[in-house]
């Protein structure tokens, strides 16, 4: 028995990083997962892998008409959605005078914009299944500043307030919708050098390593669990929100970073 069997779940960006995790655990859970992206040929290969009760449909999570194409898709594959992961994201770097209009509208139409369409698009498909869940992939920045991501940060804190209200409107409807706000995870938004791990030259490839290790350094003195987070574990978060094991839980941010959050470090 699965914790997801008879359950069908469409996950954005589920082509890569936690997205990817989130949908290998879903299908290995019962679940038959669509994953959503903009990345179709890592997205096809996924869902190929992962069998029959996986489906890649191309969704920029931005568009309104993809959302639309999506559902119908989803429809199509398996009779009904009943949950849904938007997990779709992207991070600019940037101190807030110095970003041009352009790059923090691209972040609000990916981060914010996304998840509000998904949640529109899905609710009254899953309303019609019976009710369902949501989890919507914010993150610590979600409820704590963070210097030079600030378009990524507003979007966050608009996440976890759209979390908040969708869970009121869509509690009597039979949807249960939180969020999800991890700290520091260890894919190619944290670490390019996973985009391309058969760098072809050796001197890009000692520099890809050094940054990797770099970067596992400074986790190790920034975390009070002292390392960066697996994408395999905010799918088990992302798990226990989808399924009846948080039968009682709706409206909530849950960080899982950690420790990250819990306090200022003195040593
Ligand atoms: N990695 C971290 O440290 C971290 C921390 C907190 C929150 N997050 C959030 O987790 C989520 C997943 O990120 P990740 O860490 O797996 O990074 P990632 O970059 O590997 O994955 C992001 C996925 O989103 C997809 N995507 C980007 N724009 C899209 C669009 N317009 N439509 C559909 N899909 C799109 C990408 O193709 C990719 O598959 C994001 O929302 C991110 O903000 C990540």
């Amino acid at each position: 028995m699965g914790k997801l069997d008879g359950r069908v779940v469409l996950v954005t960006g589920g082509a890569r990083g936690q997205g990817e995790q989130e949908a290998r655990l879903f299908v290995e859970e019962g679940a038959e997962v669509v994953v959503a992206d903009v990345l179709d040929e890592q997205g096809e290969t996924l869902a190929k892998e992962l069998g029959a009760r996986a489906r890649y449909v191309h969704l920029d999570v931005s568009r309104e008409d993809d959302w639309v194409a999506a559902v119908a898709a989803a429809k199509d594959a398996y009779g009904k959605v009943d949950g849904l992961v938007n997990n779709a994201g992207i991070l600019r770097f940037n101190a807030l005078v110095d970003t041009p209009l352009d790059e923090f509208m691209q972040v609000v139409r990916v981060n914010q914009v996304g998840v509000f369409l998904g949640i529109r698009a899905l609710a009254p498909e899953i309303e019609a299944a019976g009710g369902g869940t949501v989890v919507n992939t914010a993150s610590y920045t979600g409820l704590t500043g963070m210097a030079y991501v600030g378009a990524y940060t507003a979007t966050k804190h608009a996440i976890v307030g759209l979390t908040r209200v969708a869970a009121l409107e869509l509690a009597a409807k039979g949807i249960r919708v939180n969020a999800v706000c991890p700290g520091a995870i260890d894919t190619a938004m944290t670490d390019p050098a996973l985009l391309d791990p058969a760098t072809t030259t050796e001197a890009a490839a000692a520099a890809s390593e050094a940054a990797s290790a770099a970067i596992a350094r400074l986790y190790r003195k920034l975390v009070p669990l002292e390392r960066i987070g697996r994408a395999e574990e905010v799918a088990r978060l992302a798990l226990f929100l989808s399924c009846e094991d948080s039968s009682y839980i709706t409206g909530q941010p849950f960080v899982i970073d950690g420790g990250w959050l819990a306090g200022v470090s003195v040593m």
